[in-house]
């Protein structure tokens, strides 16, 4: 098996990611968090939360509605040719691909020949109300920043901002994408975490800098490997329709380089276009030295992460594998064994409590007690099923940091054993030093 299927399959089986309405055959490359899953990716959510609007630069939230006018869509250029995948159909087999994935020209699937490319609008549309018809018609956000933009004025107004300032929104976004793949990659259902910085228009390119630099600083913070990120500037030929500037983060995934963030110079594109649309003047207006009022469009600088595909990168970056035992005194339970050494934030499970043998209901009840005493401070896990060494494992399969072992000895001096997974070194605690402990170690 490839590193690619390992993973899918590891996600499954451990309940990070199930496919969607699976019982039914699934659907339409959807997917589905299981209970691990949502907690590493509100993790990331909300380091990505805390890195903006816990940092040293001016930044508020928002959470605006899915739903919005269709005219919203108009003035952004999504329903144009903007937002548009270029795509060619097998005559044969009736498949379609995206133009620049086509390598030669015929079908990659069966040989058939190959129609002349024809664009295709990602919007998804829904209708609001009782009645289906074109005044009802309205469309699924295809990026979460148009919430933003169309309350600009309502946020530096009510929130008293002034320029420079950022505005980060966290939500679902949803595309028709023709050619969804490689797995939660890319996916017709996904969330973005998008942040607005509004600037002088002359700062523009000084800020797009600060925050690709910040950016890529962020991954890195939370262990993600150097090697495996890069960054493109896109040119402008392939730039998206908004953008005057744009430079990809790229990560190395089994399947190659790809794209898990953008920066973007959008320029005064979104707010400009909106104003025209709307009739209302989005220009923001300050006052000089000299008491002068003066009008502008605030330039853009945006960055614009998939919570999905972040996740998905940080997922095989702490994939690894062992051949053997990871200590000389336990004996390998398989031939090769899964460490996921996610970065302590973003770990799902902090802490595992393993009695040492089930067969002592003193033990149990103990260890019982522990873990009562643990979950209400970290995310927990229980496990008294297998071997010991079998437990561990378990536990390092889904990088769990900590697994505080309670035996003999515990009944006697109320003291456990702590095992570091990376380290694997283990610490004799007494049980009530123990959230301290652990609450030291998880922050330091
Ligand atoms: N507001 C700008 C914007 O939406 P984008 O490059 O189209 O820019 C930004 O998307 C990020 O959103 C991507 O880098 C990716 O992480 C995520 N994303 C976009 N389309 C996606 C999809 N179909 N499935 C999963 N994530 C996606």
């Amino acid at each position: 098996m490839d590193t690619f299927s390992k993973i899918i399959s590891l996600c499954k089986r451990r309940g990070f990611v199930f496919p969607s309405s699976e019982i039914y055959g699934g659907f339409g490359s959807c997917y589905d968090f299981g209970p691990l899953g949502v907690e590493a990716k509100n993790n990331i959510k909300r380091e990505w939360w805390q890195s903006m609007l816990g940092g040293d630069k001016e930044i508020v939230g928002l959470d605006a509605a899915i739903l919005m006018s269709p005219k919203v869509w108009q003035a952004s250029g999504h329903l144009t040719a903007g937002f548009a995948d270029e795509l060619v159909e097998c005559k044969q087999c009736n498949k379609r691909f995206k133009k620049d994935e086509i390598k030669c020209d015929t079908c990659p699937e069966c040989g058939g020949k190959l129609s002349k490319s024809r664009k295709f609008n990602l919007m998804m549309k829904t209708f609001v109300g009782s009645v289906e018809d074109e005044a009802s018609e309205t469309y699924l956000r295809a990026e979460t920043c148009q919430g933003i933009y169309v309350n600009f004025e309502n946020i530096w107004k009510s929130m008293r901002l002034k320029i420079p300032f950022g505005i980060a929104q966290i939500g679902k976004s949803f595309r028709n994408e023709i050619t969804p793949k490689d797995f939660i990659y890319r996916t017709r259902e996904f969330e973005q975490m998008e942040m607005q910085w509004f600037c002088r228009p002359e700062n523009a390119d000084k800020f797009f800098e600060y925050w690709r630099d910040r950016r890529i600083k962020w991954y890195l913070d939370l262990g993600l490997k150097k090697e495996n990120l890069r960054t493109i500037e896109v040119p402008e030929k392939k730039r998206a329709h908004y953008a005057r500037r744009q430079v990809d983060i790229e990560y190395h995934f089994p399947f190659g380089w790809h794209e898990i963030e953008g920066i973007h110079n959008r320029g005064d594109y979104d707010l400009s276009n909106h104003s025209k649309h709307s009739g209302r003047d989005l220009r923001y207006s300050e006052t000089d030295s000299s008491g002068k009022e003066k009008k502008y469009f605030p330039h853009i600088i945006e960055t614009s992460v998939g919570a999905d595909r972040s996740f998905y990168a940080f997922l095989t970056d702490a994939y690894s594998e062992i051949k053997g035992a990871r200590t000389k005194t336990t004996k390998a339970v398989k031939e090769v064994e899964i460490l996921l050494k996610f970065h302590k934030r973003l770990a799902p499970v902090k802490i595992a409590v393993l009695p040492l043998v089930k067969n002592k209901p003193e033990l149990i009840k103990k260890a019982k007690e522990i873990y009562s005493l643990l979950n209400s401070h970290f995310s927990c896990q229980y496990d008294e099923a297998g071997s010991i060494g079998r437990r561990y494992r378990r536990q390092d399969e889904i990088g769990t940091m900590y697994c505080i072992t309670c035996d003999f000895e515990t009944l006697e001096d109320n003291t456990v054993t702590v095992r570091n997974r990376d380290t694997m070194k283990q610490e004799r605690i007494e049980i009530k030093k123990l959230v301290n402990f652990l609450k030291e170690k998880l922050e330091e």
